[in-house]
């Protein structure tokens, strides 16, 4: 019985052992994919907050960026949508502009939509 659990746990060690000899490679490949998409996500963001002329607290609680707590975070979602559509719809900046936030927004949050008179 004890020479069986000495075994057991010296092949556990094995195992982890290899375990951890094999994780660096593939962590490092995750932890840049991540910081890519990270580095994606903030340069996209301040590229909206630049579009609408106003700043990240605008739409986010800074503790907590997954918050969807503020009504311009909703709306800004829905408009990313809306964005999204545009680009797939023919303005995607090939034969014309290609669409964002600045073409009805021109740097202000709520932007001059109304009809002339
Ligand atoms: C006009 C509203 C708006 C502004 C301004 C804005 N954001 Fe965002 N942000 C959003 C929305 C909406 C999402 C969610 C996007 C999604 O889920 O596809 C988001 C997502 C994010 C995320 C990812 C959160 C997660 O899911 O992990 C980060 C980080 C972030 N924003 C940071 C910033 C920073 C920093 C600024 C200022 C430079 C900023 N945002 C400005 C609306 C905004
Ligand atoms: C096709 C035109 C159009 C595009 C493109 C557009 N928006 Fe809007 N957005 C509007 C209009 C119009 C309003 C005002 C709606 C209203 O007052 O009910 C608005 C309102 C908003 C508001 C709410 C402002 C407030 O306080 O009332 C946010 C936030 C917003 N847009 C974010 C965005 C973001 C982020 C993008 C780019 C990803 C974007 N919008 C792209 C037309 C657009």
């Amino acid at each position: 019985m004890r020479v069986m659990k000495k075994e057991s746990i010296f092949l556990t060690c094995l195992a982890l052992g290899f375990v951890v000899l094999l994780s660096p490679a593939a962590k490092t490949q995750s932890a840049r994919d991540l910081k890519t998409s990270e580095e994606q996500i903030r340069k996209e963001m301040l590229q909206i907050t630049k579009e609408l002329g106003t700043t990240c607290t605008e739409c986010h609680n800074v503790n907590d960026f997954k918050s969807a707590a503020k009504p311009s975070f909703g709306i800004a979602a829905k408009h990313m949508k809306l964005v999204a559509a545009m680009k797939a719809n023919g303005f995607d900046g090939k034969n014309g502009p290609e669409a964002n936030c600045y073409m009805c927004h021109r740097a202000e949050l709520k932007p001059p939509a109304a009809m002339p008179k």
